[in-house]
């Protein structure tokens, strides 16, 4: 996979360089390119910005720079052999980055990342590109970030993770939270590892049975309440024909109640609970 990104930072995007990303790029799976945007201005001062049309506080990002940066990364990618571009550009204003985003992407072999700064990019540049390729406009989370690059780290990072090849073990993801599957919306356990004790801390005795019929079912279980706690939204959207005998006990006794239609909803506490 391919990836451009254009920023005015280009430092930021060392971490590129390191951990999984980093392996990736050295095993050939990821091929990064990071561009400074101001190589694409001529004015004394490197200008990337102006003032807004209509008013208002803030600077917005200028056409002519993000232009003539573009078409030369995506000249030079073309150049290169690289084909089917994506344009992601991280804004708060985007639809959420999910991991169905994340695999989405991982499908596409090249991805030009355009990490914004000030109020954002002039709309006429999204407007361009979506004419001559798929545009992803994505939100990292409901907080606004002082620019995109860190967005793009977060992005770079979920994505490659799900390359072919770059996590050592493929069976990895298939446990990951909001992994498709049997799972899906529902987060990740506890997980624990040796010593058994630490601190008179046990390791939860289930996990050394080795009877994986009961593991299961405790990892299910511990998912639930773990879901049903810190996202109760995930399992309200749960389809209800995803929840066994086992789930319907386990999240009554969390004080979840069930609709008709077998859909869960959360039961208002009362003062004794
Ligand atoms: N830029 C600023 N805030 C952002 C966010 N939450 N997600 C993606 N890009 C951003």
């Amino acid at each position: 996979m391919r990836l451009d990104v254009v920023t005015i930072f280009p430092e930021y995007l060392d971490p590129l360089d390191v951990s999984l990303v980093g392996k990736a790029r050295a095993r050939g799976r990821l091929d990064v390119h990071v561009h400074d945007l101001r190589r694409w201005t001529y004015d004394r001062h490197h200008t990337v910005d102006d003032t807004p049309y209509g008013g208002g506080p803030g600077m917005v990002m200028k056409t002519e720079p993000w232009g003539d940066a573009l078409d030369e990364v995506i000249a030079a990618g073309y150049e290169a052999g690289a084909r089917g571009p994506a344009l992601v550009v991280p804004t708060p204003s985007g639809r959420p980055f999910t991991q169905e985003v994340a695999v989405e992407l991982s499908q596409r072999p090249w991805l030009l990342f355009t990490p914004a700064r000030y109020e954002g990019i002039d709309r006429r540049v999204v407007d361009e590109y979506a004419t001559r390729m798929p545009v992803y406009e994505v939100s990292i989370g409901d907080y606004v970030l002082a620019g995109g690059e860190a967005a793009v780290l977060v992005i770079t990072e979920a994505v490659a993770r799900l390359l072919p090849g770059v996590l050592g073990n493929a069976e990895s993801h298939r446990d990951d939270s909001f992994a498709p599957g049997a799972m899906a919306n529902l987060l990740e356990g506890p997980v624990y590892t040796k010593p058994p004790v630490w601190r008179g801390h046990d390791v939860p005795d289930v996990l050394l049975s080795g009877h994986h019929g009961r593991i299961a079912r405790w990892r299910r279980d511990e998912a639930l309440r773990r879901t049903a706690l810190n996202r109760p939204d995930l399992v309200e959207r749960c389809d209800p024909a995803a929840f066994d005998r086992k789930d319907r006990e386990t999240l009554s006794l969390l004080g979840w109640a069930s609709e008709p239609d077998g859909r869960f909803w959360r039961r208002p506490r009362t003062v004794e609970e």
